[in-house]
């Protein structure tokens, strides 16, 4: 759709960025924070582990003082689970309750918008051990976590985030480090489907809790959203694609939104004799959710193409996937470039993203990541000019000024990620944020925080409330 004029974005739009705990924080077993998931995983042969990552634990106030000084509107991290509760369960923290009561007033104290997500790839390492989302009382676990994070920072907390990325733990878990298949299992399949099954039931019950114990407070999910494009105009192509959407995206947001499962994943579960388990109660929990707006990470589109009926190993990273035999066969597209992670950039398909989940699901959106990772370098004078991430995020910003004027209702946009930290499986050296940690992957160096020319240019970009994009900064 060509428009001849653009709308401007809303008065109240939320800029700011995301983080999130494992990644930033540091201070991994600090203050009686138990260990999580990722702390005790083998990290890839060349990376960092996460003991200190951009010590965030230490720096918060630094850290936010230099958010406001960009104008953040909102800032976007999770919550440590073990930090609050060590075990998993059991006797709460008060050092951990602490921690976030400080970081959330040091946001208020600059009118920073809090924005908690109550789980970000770290379930903690007790729990892992009982089976993590594999065990059906990982439901009440979460609920119970979620309600002691209600309890305590909900007279601030305005807006949360359930789980990130549930799509990414079901599809890629290994590849962050995160799923636990019990020993013996037979069926893989069916096996991910049930864990995903309880988290789709735990995030549903701490939407319904929310809602009675915060009646003020928004709630949503926080997925991976992208659309996947057919390779060609042949009918079959277009058939692949929808398998491949339904299977990487309305699964969750079906199930979030609607409280029911995608037709065509059950289907296809079916057939793999995998379909999830349901408890008691469970179809109804589900549909009770309600979530008041979709929050989703952005990073880029996929092609696929229709299944030649062979294995292709599926997804193997959070933006790859190789294909499913029977549902798609993934492609690359010709037309577009890549990071030098690999990465395909996408803006428009940020649009296509945006308006498709509008038109499916009628909930006001929030980008809760988006992003370009590259190998940043910090000059001797002490700068860093990253004129390609100005690049990636004008790009994007303008589609979203785009989509508002489609009619999609926007509510602010948080890329990833606010400040340098440790990438999901490639290190530190994969960096993504407005201010620069001076640190190696193995070496801490003085671990300085350093502006970079994106941060000059995304200030002038909130404080122009989106009107000016241009390059300079
Ligand atoms: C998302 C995650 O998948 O993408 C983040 O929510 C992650 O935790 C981000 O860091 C970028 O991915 P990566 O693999 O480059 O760190």
């Amino acid at each position: 759709m060509l428009h001849k004029t653009l709308k401007p974005f809303p008065d109240n739009f939320l800029w700011g960025a995301s983080t999130s705990a494992y990644q930033v924080e540091g201070a991994s077993l600090e203050d009686g924070k138990g260990p999580s998931c990722q702390d005790v995983k083998e990290v890839p042969e060349g990376t960092s582990d996460l003991k200190v990552c951009a010590d965030h634990y230490h720096r918060y106030k630094e850290d936010i003082a230099l958010m406001a000084e960009m104008g953040f509107k909102a800032y976007r991290f999770s919550i440590a689970w073990t930090r609050i509760l060590p075990e998993g369960t059991g006797e709460v923290n008060p050092k951990g309750i602490e921690f976030y009561n400080n970081l959330i007033d040091e946001c208020l104290k600059y009118n920073i918008e809090p924005i908690v997500t109550m789980f970000h790839f770290d379930m903690p390492a007790a729990l892992d051990q009982r089976g993590s989302w594999s065990n059906r009382d990982s439901v009440d676990w979460f609920v119970n976590f979620s309600k002691i994070l209600f309890e305590n920072f909900g007279d601030r907390v305005k807006y949360w985030l359930t789980i990130n990325e549930q799509n990414m733990l079901t599809l890629v878990g290994p590849v962050i480090g995160t799923m636990t298949i019990p020993e013996g299992c037979t069926n893989e399949l069916k096996e991910i489907y049930q864990q995903n099954h309880h988290m789709l039931v735990a995030q549903a019950k701490a939407m319904a809790l929310c809602h009675e114990m915060l009646p003020d407070a928004k709630i949503g999910p926080a997925p991976n959203i992208s659309i996947i494009y057919p390779e060609s105009c042949r009918p079959e192509d277009t058939i692949a694609a929808q398998n491949a959407n339904a299977l990487r995206n309305w699964l969750y947001l079906d199930a979030y939104v609607y409280g029911k499962y995608n037709n065509l994943v059950w289907a296809w579960l079916e057939e793999k004799d995998a379909c999830p388990e349901f408890a008691p109660g469970d179809e109804e929990i589900l549909k009770n959710a309600h979530p008041d707006f979709i929050g989703f990470n952005y990073y880029n589109t996929s092609v696929c193409k229709e299944s030649d009926g062979t294995e292709k190993g599926g997804a193997i990273s959070q933006q790859e996937n190789s294909g499913e035999a029977g549902l798609f066969d993934g492609v690359k597209n010709p037309y577009l470039k890549t990071t030098e992670f690999g990465w395909e950039i996408d803006p428009v398909g940020f649009r296509g993203t945006i308006r498709e989940i509008y038109s499916r699901y009628h909930l006001p959106m929030l980008v809760t990541e988006n992003g370009l990772g590259a190998y940043d370098k910090l000059t001797e004078d002490g700068k860093v000019h990253d004129p390609y991430r100005i690049e990636y995020l004008r790009k994007h910003i303008e589609q979203i000024q785009l989509a508002i004027t489609d009619d999609c209702e926007m509510m602010g946009y948080c890329p990833w990620s606010a400040i340098d930290l440790i990438s999901t499986h490639e290190g530190v050296v994969k960096r993504y944020g407005f201010i620069y940690v001076d640190r190696d992957e193995f070496d801490l160096k003085t671990m300085d925080r350093c502006r970079k020319d994106s941060f000059y240019w995304y200030k002038k970009v909130i404080a122009t409330n989106g009107a000016d994009l241009s390059d300079e900064c």
